[in-house]
């Protein structure tokens, strides 16, 4: 390793991440300790629970990371963390720790934005993977995660102009939401989506909010939609309406959970390629966990393909949320010049534009 060495530090939710990236783009490790199996029972995540995780599993991450990079905290040029936006609690665990490590080791710290983590996502290399062209500029990057869903305009590295956001709730909000009505447990967007690969007739239709002419997106009008239809399906069985009292036939779930999915791959990809026309742009970049969604990266790959626009989708593990997009991020900052003190704070509603 010759280039520059970057630690990261994600906290924000329920995935305590560390990843040691090489030049912000060359992931050397990225270890992440999943909270799905302890946020399962509950259907959602329990902030207090969260937070108590990240507590425990962060030094075994550490550990874990350093060796698989085959480093030592001295080998670093820098100690990258999340500072926002996410749950206060989950982000002050890996601050503290971030803090801890960069001034016990002399290191820079750097504050790094978890929404800027899953755009620069686009940029990175997994260990062995051949060299291959960064994402163009001008560029529209997607991000569509479990808190946020938005459309942003990238002329130069890390600058952003917002194109439109959701009014309402994130994709994945809606995806979790109607999971849950599904009876399909949490979180449900990769539920969903393996739910749906099994329909056979793709006829229920489902609204899409087109929200006129702007780039802005909402969810929260399907989501009621997919309540009443939901509903109205398990009447149709002669179910009760509590979705923990009997599950829908397999092959009726799996027609409501395509329609409900088709309806918000539909918007997203729609609006995204509309965006990338508007502004001219030469790529699109997609980030955040229901970028992991195989029905929207192969609609949005055709799109894309057929207009000439380079695109880049990270594979699923470093759409949902991971260390080395912080480091990639945050390599990017360090090398502008970006340098955090130990009074760093948490930001829990950190926007990614200011
Ligand atoms: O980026 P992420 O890991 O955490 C946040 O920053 O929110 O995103 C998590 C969200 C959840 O709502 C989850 O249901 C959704 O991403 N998700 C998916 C898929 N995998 C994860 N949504 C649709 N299809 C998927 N395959
Ligand atoms: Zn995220």
């Amino acid at each position: 390793m010759t280039g520059s060495l970057v630690l990261a530090v994600e906290s924000s939710c329920d995935e305590t991440g560390i990843a040691v990236i090489e030049d912000g783009r060359r992931i050397h490790a990225n270890v992440v300790a999943s909270q799905i199996a302890l946020h399962a029972p509950t259907g959602g995540i329990v902030p207090e629970v969260a937070a108590r995780a990240h507590l425990r599993w962060i030094v075994p991450v550490l550990d874990e990371a350093l060796q698989a990079a085959g480093v030592t905290p001295r080998d670093l040029d820098a100690v990258a963390v999340t500072y926002g936006p996410g749950l206060a609690g989950s982000l002050l665990v890996g601050i503290n720790f971030a803090k801890t490590l960069a001034w016990a080791h002399g290191k820079p710290l750097v504050a790094v934005n978890h929404l800027e983590g899953h755009v620069y996502a686009g940029w990175l290399l997994d260990p062995g993977e051949a060299e291959r062209e960064a994402p163009p500029f001008p560029l529209v990057a997607l991000v569509v995660s479990g808190g946020h869903t938005f459309l942003a305009e990238m002329h130069d590295h890390l600058s952003y102009r917002l194109l439109g956001q959701t009014v309402d709730d994130a994709a994945g909000e809606a995806f979790d939401k109607v999971g849950r009505l599904l009876g399909l447990g949490y979180p449900g967007g990769p539920a969903i989506s393996r739910a749906a690969e099994g329909a056979v007739a793709r006829d229920r239709a489902f609204p899409r909010a087109w929200m006129r002419d702007t780039f802005d997106l909402s969810f929260s009008g399907l989501k009621t939609a997919a309540r009443r239809i939901i509903a109205t399906a398990r009447a149709d069985e002669g179910l009760p309406a509590d979705e923990r009292e009997g599950e829908l036939p397999a092959a009726v779930t799996a027609e409501l959970a395509w329609g409900f999915q088709d309806s918000v791959v539909d918007v997203l990809a729609t609006k995204t390629i509309r965006a990338a026309e508007a502004i001219g742009a030469r790529g699109i970049v997609l980030g955040g966990g229901v970028a992991a969604n195989t029905e929207l990266r192969a609609r949005i790959s055709g799109e894309a393909e057929a207009r000439g626009l380079a695109l880049v989708i990270p594979r699923p593990g470093l759409c949902t949320d991971n260390g080395a997009m912080i480091g990639a991020a945050g390599a990017r900052r360090f090398a502008a010049g970006a340098r955090a003190g130990l009074d760093l704070d948490a930001r829990p509603s950190l926007p990614l534009a200011r």
